[in-house]
């Protein structure tokens, strides 16, 4: 109870979200400067570079690109929005996002 409690707290108070576009994206991949895409978010990933148990190699074959489908390859029951959570810089837009629904903004 108390941890979903911190969690939300963390979660509205922390740095102000903003999105980011895909070639922005593009432009942070070294290890020091490490930006990757999973499901439709944008998290810096070099606080964890030392942390991921598969190692900073692992995570840097999706440096500045969009990881969604080796990291569900990998390991799909991982929880990502809970270890990564800290790390989200906000909503990840791709150059190619389809327009054609007019309820998405
Ligand atoms: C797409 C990039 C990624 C690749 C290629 C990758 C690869 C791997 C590999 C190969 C392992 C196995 C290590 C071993 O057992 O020796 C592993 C484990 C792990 N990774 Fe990743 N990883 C990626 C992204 C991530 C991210 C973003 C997170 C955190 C949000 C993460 C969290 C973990 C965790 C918790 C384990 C241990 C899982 C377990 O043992 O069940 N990984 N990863």
């Amino acid at each position: 109870m108390y941890g979903a409690v911190f969690h939300r707290q963390f979660y509205f108070f922390g740095p102000k979200k903003r999105p980011v576009t895909e070639d922005e994206l593009a432009q942070h991949k070294s290890r020091d400067d490490c930006w990757i895409a999973f499901a439709g978010k944008a998290y810096n990933c070099s606080p964890y570079m030392d942390f991921h148990p598969g190692g900073g190699d692992e995570l840097m074959k999706s440096a500045g690109e969009d990881g969604t489908e080796l990291f569900q390859k990998v390991h799909r029951w991982v929880n990502l929005e809970r270890i990564l959570g800290p790390c989200l810089i906000g909503p990840y837009r791709p150059n190619a996002a389809p327009s054609n629904n007019f309820l998405k903004p």
